[in-house]
């Protein structure tokens, strides 16, 4: 069942943080569901600019609708992630997607609220969420590459005056994150003092934590002694994702970690089975595998379990 992000963050508020994962093709939305399932977790399904691109929007599509009929019990939100206001309008008008990111925090201040406020318009008209960004994460982002030094956590107060002006449904704040595999050099945390003060003036309004990725050293390390050369990956550590759960933050965005999981998965089967060419016995360990791993993480997030609660609040 599709539901918005504003139903799935009513429910986790506070309580638990829901796992946003990004996918692009039908083995990671096998993998995606099933972990989901077995788990017993709500979840959010994030497509990127680059994954509508990948194959086709409407292979994607049509990939999502299969799984939700495959696993009827799952309860989930379609996400556009990093959205432009024109790719916003694009899935607003596109009847699937129940949430959309509109990404305007390369802009000042003033031109973010105007363009995150005509999203919203749009998309509350049609009963759809937004999630908007305040601050900026390090890293590279769909073609936007944010140098270290660039990247600048959320300020509190701004991010209460920009909830109240856009009426946006949950808000994006760089907390010390980054995408990608190489967050932290050094130490390793979340700004937990900033999201406490984000918390105090946006009591009871859902944040969103981007590149929360964990970046596993054993799967790192099971890449490079399979051909690999990553170096110097660091990630969160999932244990912070409950505490920052606690202060407000209800989605946390996965991505690169499902990218390690198909590597490390292919490296090594490709390793162990030189002579072999048929993708997909790999393709079936991957979507296992995956399905752990996601598992795994909304244990780490506190979803898991939750489905069953989650199904009654929203039948009431
Ligand atoms: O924040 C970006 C996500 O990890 C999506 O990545 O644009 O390469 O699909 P992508
Ligand atoms: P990671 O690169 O840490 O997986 O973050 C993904 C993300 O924030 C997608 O919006
Ligand atoms: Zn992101």
């Amino acid at each position: 069942m599709i539901v918005t992000t504003a139903q799935l963050f009513k429910h986790a508020y506070g309580k638990y943080a829901v796992g946003a994962y990004n996918i692009n093709n039908a083995e990671q939305a096998m993998g995606l569901f099933k972990g989901c399932i077995q788990s017993k977790a709500p979840f959010i399904i994030q497509i990127s600019k680059g994954a509508r691109k990948y194959t086709d929007k409407r292979m994607l599509e049509a990939i999502i609708r299969a799984a939700g009929v495959i696993f009827p019990e799952a309860i989930y939100a379609v996400h556009l992630d990093h959205g432009d206001e024109e790719t916003c309008y694009e899935c607003i008008d596109s009847g699937f997607f129940s949430s959309v990111m509109i990404d305007a925090s390369h802009d000042p201040f003033d031109q973010n609220v105007a363009i995150t406020k005509r999203v919203v318009a749009k998309a509350h008209a049609k009963g759809i969420s937004v999630e908007a960004e305040l601050g900026m994460l390090g890293g590279v982002e769909e073609d936007i590459k944010v140098e270290d030094g660039n990247a600048c956590l959320t300020d509190p107060d701004e991010a209460k005056t920009f909830v109240e002006q856009t009426g946006c449904d949950c808000l994006a704040a760089a907390i010390g994150t980054s995408h990608g595999a190489f967050k932290f050099k050094g130490k390793q945390s979340l700004h937990f003092d900033v999201l406490q003060k984000i918390k105090d003036r946006l009591p009871h309004f859902p944040l969103v934590m981007h590149g929360s990725s964990s970046v596993p050293k054993d799967e790192v390390d099971r890449i490079n002694s399979a051909g690999g050369t990553i170096k110097d990956s660091m990630g969160v550590d999932p244990n912070e994702y409950l505490p920052a759960a606690k202060l407000g933050v209800t989605k946390v965005n996965i991505d690169t970690d499902g990218r390690l999981v198909w590597t490390r998965v292919h490296r090594e089967y490709f390793r162990d089975k030189p002579g072999d060419f048929d993708f997909r016995p790999p393709g079936k360990i991957f979507i296992e595998e995956y399905a752990k791993f996601i598992a795994s993480r909304n244990q780490f997030l506190g979803s898991a379990g939750q489905l069953d609660d989650l199904r009654t609040s929203l039948t009431k």
